[in-house]
């Protein structure tokens, strides 16, 4: 059985299939429309969402499945005290396939270690959301038609924005891809991803200024301060609005550019842009909805029934095949020091962690802390 906690657990191989399959499936969607026949997901939604919530259930009844939904954490047993390992298992016992978003990081791993069922983590924190990097995958590659050789950008809220980690662990296995980082210092990539990079070789320049990066971009990824994940609103009023893309910010830009955002949008965008056709944000919404659904027939191991779609397209050398070495994990009374991580929420929850480069990183959240 096999979830998607992390973009990683997906080979670029099995992203080409998904990519393939979500392609057949928004050419011939009546092809598709019976496959979950008889097949149940649980929706189970910790922390507020509408279109990933809704982008994952549309995703399933189109694929003619039904759905249950877990998202009022005030009627379930959560509010009784119940631990999330316990409402994971009496759930997946229900269901064929579950997505979780929670707002602990490391909430989706710990979920698909209880569950028997595949485990989706629809966003887990400020961790990780794999499927909507699933989502701009598809949009980069059908604007751009190969992720080797792209320029991108990511400004904004690059420490809590969960689609930017994912993203950036995607992209950083194909070729020669630059990254930009765009944000002030308050809002920059945890110190995790800077060394994914390092070990992967790839190249990024850290700027806070959009108007300087903007020229060298294949790809702008715009994103929102995450309001609800500031521990002082002061701090978060204050930078709010450090980046909002304007008509005349495009000025500068290449004309095939692709804006992209993961929405919901706040200030980040003005409304003028929609206009422009290098806006991509609202075919993200689609490409989501597609790509969740070829994510379903995968995880429910339905592949063989679309056998003619493995010959469609040819998307041959889309990726290289750079991997991220797992390192052993350790199980101890390691005590993870990230105060949203999972390990620190859930009852007996012990701690993992892995030594990277002379630190530790904690197996749920990804937190490094330097050995002393
Ligand atoms: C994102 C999320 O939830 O992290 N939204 C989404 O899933 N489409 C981005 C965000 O909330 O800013």
């Amino acid at each position: 059985m096999k979830s998607l906690i992390d973009i990683l657990n997906l080979s670029t191989a099995e992203i080409d299939e998904l990519i393939r399959t979500a392609i057949s499936i928004s050419d011939n969607p009546a092809k598709y429309s019976d496959i979950c026949r008889g097949k149940t997901l649980a929706n189970l939604f910790f922390e507020p969402s509408t279109r990933t919530r809704m982008s994952i259930e549309s995703a399933m009844y189109s694929l003619g499945g039904n759905v249950i939904n877990m998202n009022d954490q005030s009627t379930s047993s959560a509010s009784k005290g119940e631990s999330l390992s316990d409402t994971i298992r009496v759930v997946s016992s229900y269901v064929d396939i579950l997505a979780i978003r929670h707002p602990s990081e490391g909430a989706g791993l710990l979920a698909s270690e209880f569950s028997s069922v595949p485990v989706i983590n629809a966003g887990d924190g400020g961790h990780c959301h794999p499927t909507q990097t699933l989502a701009d995958l598809l949009t980069i590659y059908r604007e751009k038609g190969s992720f080797d050789d792209l320029t991108i950008g990511f400004c904004g809220d690059l420490k809590y924005g969960r689609t930017v980690h994912s993203l950036i662990k995607a992209l950083l296995r194909y070729k020669d891809v630059k990254i930009y980082l765009i944000s002030p210092e308050e809002l920059a990539l945890p110190s995790y991803l800077k060394d994914y990079m390092n070990e992967l070789g790839n190249s990024y320049i850290e700027t806070i200024s959009l108007e300087d990066a903007i020229p060298n971009l294949d790809v702008l990824y715009m994103t929102r301060i995450q309001k609800e994940r500031f521990q002082d609103i002061n701090t978060y009023e204050n930078l709010k609005d450090v980046y909002i893309l304007k008509k005349e910010s495009l000025n500068l830009a290449k004309d095939n550019l692709s804006i992209m955002h993961p929405l919901p949008r706040v200030n980040e965008i003005s409304i003028e842009v929609d206009n422009d056709p290098r806006a991509c944000y609202f075919k993200q919404v689609l490409n989501g909805k597609y790509m969740r659904m070829s994510l379903i027939i995968k995880l429910l191991s339905l592949y063989e029934k679309t056998a003619s779609v493995k010959e469609t397209g040819s998307h041959n050398d889309i990726g290289s095949n750079k991997e991220i070495i797992s390192n052993e994990k350790i199980d101890s009374d390691f005590k993870c020091k990230n105060p949203h991580c999972i390990t620190n929420h859930e009852r007996g929850l012990k701690g993992v962690y892995e030594i990277k480069d002379g630190k530790k990183q904690c197996a749920y959240c990804e937190y490094e802390e330097d050995i002393s």
